[in-house]
């Protein structure tokens, strides 16, 4: 519990909340977020059930709260979680209210689950087929739905599903335990029937007789399908270097391997300046170790964020230690000497490769559906196929707010896509118009990016890059196409906002 805000208990005035505003207060020894809009007051849990973070310092829109660390967004009126990557709701408290106080009294059952849609015949079956984020937040969707029917989540994985942008974070500097990493406790899937295969990994898919083949001959019928394959990392060939010491971090056994190797590493190579990469640079230096980023790229980052940002992000791990090789790429190796293409030597006891991801796709080409930099789906995530839909790093979707049709590799972006597939799938006809959002942590440093930007021709920086503390919006001929910040949290959630409302273009 924070210990902060007002005893809620023995009320607040009604002035002490005006229209539109949230505060965070207490009651017993529970956080209680109280917000007025209009007449109305309502009270729910005060911290966001992702990471904690205190929902009063978020933003309200219409009659929902949106969390200023990760933006997912909960109903005020029944505490519902309705987009991720929260994923689990909060609860409601009752408010009595009388001329002169607002008293917050004993915390409300939470509310019914949705009913089915009438005249929708709900599927039989239901195979998820991938278990990262995407695949989870379907799961966990279709049974917060109310579907009651056989469902499956399958995953090459060895791990359940877990919180994957960790790996290169908290896990990897060594202050998240593994205890944190998993989204759902094992008693979860047990408790809400999901069929949880793991080492489950699928060979073929026939849409025609709606059936998955797993490689060790098993075969899955099912009435609905998500797909949600995630990416793979893209390998790095480096000549004369021993396979274990070029490290990969897309899985938690990829991370525990690495982390398992630190122990006795002292310098370490990060081959490439991607967000990854430099979230792998910092975790690194945080355990002491010396690091030297290796890339062809002139500036980090400078592609995404523009050549200040990334020169300023540059600036934050060269303050931290990080040495920086641009321009250039590894070679060969011969034992711990590391050959750059420029002729530089580097001796290091690893190389860990964030040189980017393939979308898996190979399933979806086998099984016929249209693939194109990713699966194809349509508004509704639906693919060519009828009663398969794709969600998360795989899926190319029209985006109703650039006008393009986008494949992103975000955190957030990808469970929401894998609760509409889930809604859909039950017969919701709910529009995918989620704008793209993702953040990176560096040091003491995150940035908060909302929208997509490919290419612009104009970018405008207010507030300090040098103080952790602006604003940096993307424009083409004059319209916002992205807007990252540091240090402004409420700023990017209100940009969120601006660009969710922006007219199509
Ligand atoms: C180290 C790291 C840090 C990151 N940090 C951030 C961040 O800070 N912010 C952000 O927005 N994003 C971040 N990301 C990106 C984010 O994690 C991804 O966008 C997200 O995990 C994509 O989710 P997904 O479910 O589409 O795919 P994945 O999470 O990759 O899941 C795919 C799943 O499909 C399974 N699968 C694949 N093929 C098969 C098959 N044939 N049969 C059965 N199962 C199969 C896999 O085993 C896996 O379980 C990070 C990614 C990494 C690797
Ligand atoms: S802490 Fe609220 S969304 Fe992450």
């Amino acid at each position: 519990m924070t210990d902060t805000g007002p005893n809620l208990e023995l009320g607040i005035s009604p002035e002490d909340l005006s229209d539109g505003a949230m505060l965070m207060g207490r009651v017993g020894d529970r956080d209680v977020l109280v917000a007025r809009r209009g007449e109305e007051v309502f009270a729910i849990d005060g911290l966001c059930p992702h990471y904690h973070a205190p929902l009063a310092a978020g933003l309200l829109v219409g009659d929902t709260v949106r969390c200023p660390l990760h933006h997912a967004c909960f109903s005020l009126r029944t505490g519902a979680a309705l987009r991720a990557p929260a994923l689990d709701s909060v609860a409601c408290w009752r408010v009595e209210r009388s001329a002169d106080r607002i008293i917050v009294r004993e915390r409300l059952k939470t509310a019914a689950r949705p009913a089915p849609i009438a005249g929708t015949p709900s599927p039989r079956s239901i195979v998820v087929l991938g278990g990262g984020v995407a695949g989870v937040a379907a799961a966990v969707a279709l049974r917060e739905e109310g579907y009651e029917h056989e469902l499956t989540l399958l995953s090459a994985d060895d791990s359940a599903p877990y919180d994957r942008p960790n790996l290169s974070k908290d896990f990897l500097d060594g202050t998240a335990p593994d205890a944190w990493m998993p989204l759902r406790t094992p008693k979860y899937y047990v408790r809400h029937d999901i069929n949880l295969m793991l080492n489950a990994t699928a060979s073929v898919i026939d849409v025609g007789r709606r059936e998955v083949t797993l490689q060790d001959g098993r075969i899955l019928p099912y009435d609905g399908l998500v797909l949600a394959t995630g990416a793979d990392a893209i390998r790095l060939p480096i000549p004369g270097a021993a396979p274990e010491t070029v490290r990969y971090l897309r899985t938690f056994t990829d991370a525990r391997a690495l982390v398992a190797q630190l122990t006795s590493a002292r310098t370490a190579i990060v081959a490439g300046a991607s967000f990854i990469g430099l979230e792998v640079a910092a975790s690194l230096r945080k355990r002491g170790l010396a690091v030297h980023v290796v890339a062809p790229d002139a500036v980090p980052m400078a592609r995404v964020l523009g050549p200040e940002v990334g020169r300023y992000i540059q600036g934050l791990h060269q303050a931290h230690g990080v040495t920086f090789h641009l321009g250039t790429t590894i070679a060969a190796a011969a034992g711990g000497s590391f050959t750059l293409a420029d002729g530089q030597q580097v001796e290091a006891d690893l190389v860990v490769a964030g040189v980017g991801v393939r979308p898996a796709v190979q399933l979806a080409q086998r099984a016929g559906l249209a693939v194109e930099d990713g699966v194809m789906v349509d508004e509704y995530l639906q693919t060519s196929a009828a009663g398969v839909y794709a969600a998360g790093d795989l899926a190319r979707w029209p985006d109703p707010h650039s006008g393009e049709r986008l494949r992103v590799e975000h955190y957030v972006l990808a469970q929401r896509q894998g609760q509409t597939a889930a809604r859909n799938l039950l017969g919701r006809r709910e529009k995918f118009d989620a704008v793209p959002f993702f953040w990176s942590q560096h040091y003491d440093i995150t940035l908060r990016y909302v929208g997509h930007a490919r290419t612009w021709d104009a970018l405008s920086i207010e507030g300090s890059l040098a103080q952790g503390d602006c604003t940096i919006r993307y424009e083409r001929a004059g319209r916002t196409l992205a807007v990252a910040t540091i240090g402004r949290d409420r700023q990017n959630l209100e940009a969120e906002v601006a660009l969710e409302s922006a007219p199509p273009s």
